[in-house]
Order: C-alpha cells, then structure tokens, then sequence
C-alpha cells in the first residue's frame, strides 16, 4: 500500500486544472458499446476506476485504442460474451453499467455484483425494478447478476428513491427497447445529463435529463459519436475546499460553475469568497471560516461525495456546525481519523456534530474510502507538522495527479511506499 508524506501548514495558492467527471466517464464507457461503430470519448480522466473498467471491457472483446491519455476510441463490435469474468469490476461499483448497456444492447448481461466504496449499503433493487419493467428475467445468484429478455418493451418506471445508477442503467437499458420509456423521480445530477447527451450523439431519443422525468423513445441502433466528457464537479469541489482548509487562494479551471453551486454557496456562508468566470471558480480564503448546516442531498442539494470535504474543512472553523448525511449511513467514517488530528467531532446517528478547533495537528491516518481520502488529504496540508496518509490507492480511484495537482498550488506532499521511503519522505519534506 502506498502513502502520502504531507507536511501541513502552507496556503495553497494557485492554478489547478479539473479533469473529466469520473462517474460520467462510467456511464459512458458502458454505454460506448452499445454501438457497433467507433466511438470516440475525449476529456477521459486517467483514474483507477475508469481503467479497471476499460481493462474488463477489453475481457469481453471490445477493442480499445489510447491515442492519447485523455481520448480513448472503442469500438464494442466484437463483443465475444455478455459474461464479464474480472475479478477487479467488483471493486468498482459502476461495473453495473455493464448490466444496463449488455441487456440494451444484447439483451443478456451476467456481471459480478458491484463492490466500490464501503460506504453504506448499496441495495440495487431500483436497478433491478426497472429491468424487471422492461421485460427483462433478472435473477442475483452467487454474487452475480444476470439478466435476460427476448424482447425489451418500454414502460413507466418509478424510482422510490432518487438514485444516479439506476436512473443511468435504466436510460441504457430502454433506449433501444420498443416504444416509449418514462422515469419518474429520477435523479437530475450532471452526469445523468452527461451520459444522456451521450447516447443522444449516438443517436439516442432521450428528452428531460436534468430533470425528475425522463422520457426515452427506443430506437432501432445506435451508431459512432465524438464525444467530450464534462468536468469533474467533485474533483472541483475538494480543491475548493482545499482552499479553504488552507486558507489559500486557488483559481478552478476547466469546471461548470452551476455544477458547483451547492459548495459555492456553502463556502460563501463560511466566510470564503467565491468568484465564478465562464469555465472557472476562484475561491479564496483570507480569514477564520464561520460555522454552518449541510445536509447531503440528491442534486442540486449539496452532494454527499463532498461531505468528508466539507467536515474536515468546518473542524477548523471557529464555531459549531452539523452535517446530516441523508444519502449513505457509512460515510462519518473520516472522523475518527480527523479527530486524532485533534478535531472535536462527534457522530450521532446520520448528523455529525463538529466543533471548530484552533489547529489540527499532523498524525498517521488511514483513508477509509476514496472522497474521505481525499478529505483527509487536505485536512493533513491545513495541519501543523507532518502526516502521512495510509491506503491512498482509495483516493487513486478517482483523483488523477492529485499529488501533482497539489504540489503545483504550492503543497508539500510527496508519495511513499513503506516506512523506508516515508522516513526519507519526511526528511525531505522537513529540511526544504
Ligand atoms: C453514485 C456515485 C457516487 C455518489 C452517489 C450519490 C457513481 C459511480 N457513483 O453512486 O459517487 O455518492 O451516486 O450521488 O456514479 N439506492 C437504493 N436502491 C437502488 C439504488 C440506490 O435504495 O437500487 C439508494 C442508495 O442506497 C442511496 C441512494 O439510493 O441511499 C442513492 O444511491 P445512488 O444515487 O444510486 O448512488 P450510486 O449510483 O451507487
């Protein structure tokens, strides 16, 4: 397992260039071949998740083509099978995206159920629901989910809960079944737009992403499209909090302001000033932040991949604040590690109760899963003295170049693997 060797203390300052939205990138990559023609996908972020999957794309016959870091060419014609053998797509919990564009396209999917961030329970019944509306036999059997249908027939779907993967799964799954699709209550994040807009260029009749109905009518086959992936909102927002954890000044470019209207308008009620440009955020932190309320929420609410962010960033204001996590029960777990740093955060039930403390102090912590990594990331370049940051694969599943990114905006961290590097690590970073 590799670390990072963070020496805290020093306002980031500067430029910081956003990638394309991993979980988007998801969506599209299942849904890329749904087509027989190639597809071409630009603004790919070059991360852990989106390369298991295109490693477990590539195991079932679909070719795969980098020109560069950042485009990939797939070309989905020479699926062998529809059973995806890999024991890696478990870590990641959009492998069952390869339910929706298997069963759409072929009407047969057999993937092994997702695993990804162990941050609350992941039931998966809405996905299934919708399937089963379609017309498809679905069946979970050993870890597996398999599907199947002689013939996909459009329905009225009702999500009982706002949630990203079925929305998207089902959107795959309906856009070549005969006739019209609706869904209801569906989720309005940016990528659900994303990928719709996505399937749309491959010709696609998806109308209303964006909003709580979705309407889909089927279409015969889809075909080629050159398509940009849009900036990564989450990866945005913790540079945002980066900023203000360190009270620094850091300019946000290549993001969609209005994705990021939910931090911005937290940061703003924290004392923080935030300015929006065409395609970039400039927030800036020049005094003690004020406490404040969030509560996670499906988009536009404030997202709860941001939380950990967000809870370690009001450790260090000067008041009290609560956060109710309404999404996933599992994700507090940064706060025993940000409380050895010397914060004064209590958990009860969904709501954490965060009482700000002068300074945090560098400790050794643990990354428990990948958005509260990167929190403690940050919290560990706002704390005094030096920390290291163990299990940071998690944080490499979605964040690329996080180390560079910060040390261009003036951190000091550097990357280790084991006591011997993170001794030398130290030294360096200490004597500089
Ligand atoms: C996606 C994101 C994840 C983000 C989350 C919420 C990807 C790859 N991951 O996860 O980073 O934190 O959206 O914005 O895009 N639920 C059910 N039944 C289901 C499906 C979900 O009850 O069949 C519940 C979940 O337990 C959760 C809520 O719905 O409480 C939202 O989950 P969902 O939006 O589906 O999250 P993911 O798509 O897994």
């Amino acid at each position: 397992m590799s670390q990072y060797v963070v020496a805290g203390g020093t306002p980031l300052v500067g430029e910081v260039e956003i990638g394309g939205a991993k979980n988007a990138a998801l969506g599209i990559l299942a849904a890329s071949i749904m087509t027989d023609e190639t597809v071409t996908v630009e603004n790919m972020p070059d991360v852990r998740d989106t390369n298991v999957l295109l490693d477990a794309m590539e195991g079932i016959g679909v070719e795969i083509h980098r020109p560069s870091r950042h485009v990939v060419n797939i070309n989905g014609s020479r699926v062998r099978n529809v059973n995806i053998e890999y024991e890696l797509i478990k870590k990641i919990r959009a492998s069952y995206y390869l339910v929706g564009a298997l069963l759409g396209k072929y009407r047969e999917a057999e993937v092994p159920l997702p695993g990804g961030c162990n941050i609350g329970s992941r039931p998966i019944d809405q996905h299934i629901k919708g399937f089963r509306a379609l017309g498809a036999e679905v069946d979970v059997e050993g870890g597996v989910i398999r599907a199947r249908a002689e013939k996909l027939t459009g329905a009225h779907i009702y999500m009982d809960v706002v949630t990203v993967g079925a929305t998207i799964n089902i959107m795959m799954a309906s856009c070549m079944a005969e006739g019209k699709t609706t869904i209801e209550n569906a989720a309005k994040e940016p990528h659900v737009v994303d990928v719709a807009n996505f399937l749309n260029s491959m010709g696609a009749k998806i109308r209303g992403a964006g909003t709580d109905v979705i309407r889909i009518s089927g279409v015969r086959s889809l075909h080629a499209a050159e398509y940009s992936i849009i900036p990564d909102q989450i990866e945005a927002g913790t540079f945002m909090f980066a900023s203000a954890i360190t009270r620094g000044d850091i300019m946000i470019r290549n993001v969609i302001p209005k994705h990021l209207e939910s931090i911005s308008s937290k940061l703003m009620e924290m004392g923080c000033e935030v300015d929006e440009f065409d395609d970039a955020v400039r927030v800036v932190c020049a005094r003690g932040l004020r406490p404040t309320q969030i509560k996670t929420l499906p988009y536009p609410g404030f997202p709860t991949d941001m939380q950990p962010q967000a809870g370690v960033t009001l450790a260090t204001s000067g008041g009290v604040s609560t956060i109710t996590e309404s999404i996933f029960e599992n994700r507090f777990k940064y706060v025993d590690e940000v409380v050895r740093m010397g914060a004064d955060i209590k958990v009860e039930g969904n709501t954490s109760i965060i009482r700000g403390v002068p300074k945090l102090t560098g400790a050794n912590i643990t990354a428990p899963d990948l958005r509260a990594g990167a929190a403690l990331v940050i919290a560990a370049l706002a704390a005094e003295g030096c920390s290291v940051v163990d299990a940071i694969h998690y944080i490499e599943r979605g964040y690329e170049d996080f180390e560079l990114k910060l040390k261009h905006l003036g951190a000091r961290i550097e990357k280790a693997d084991g006591e011997t590097e993170i001794r030398k690590q130290k030294l360096k970073l200490l004597s500089a």
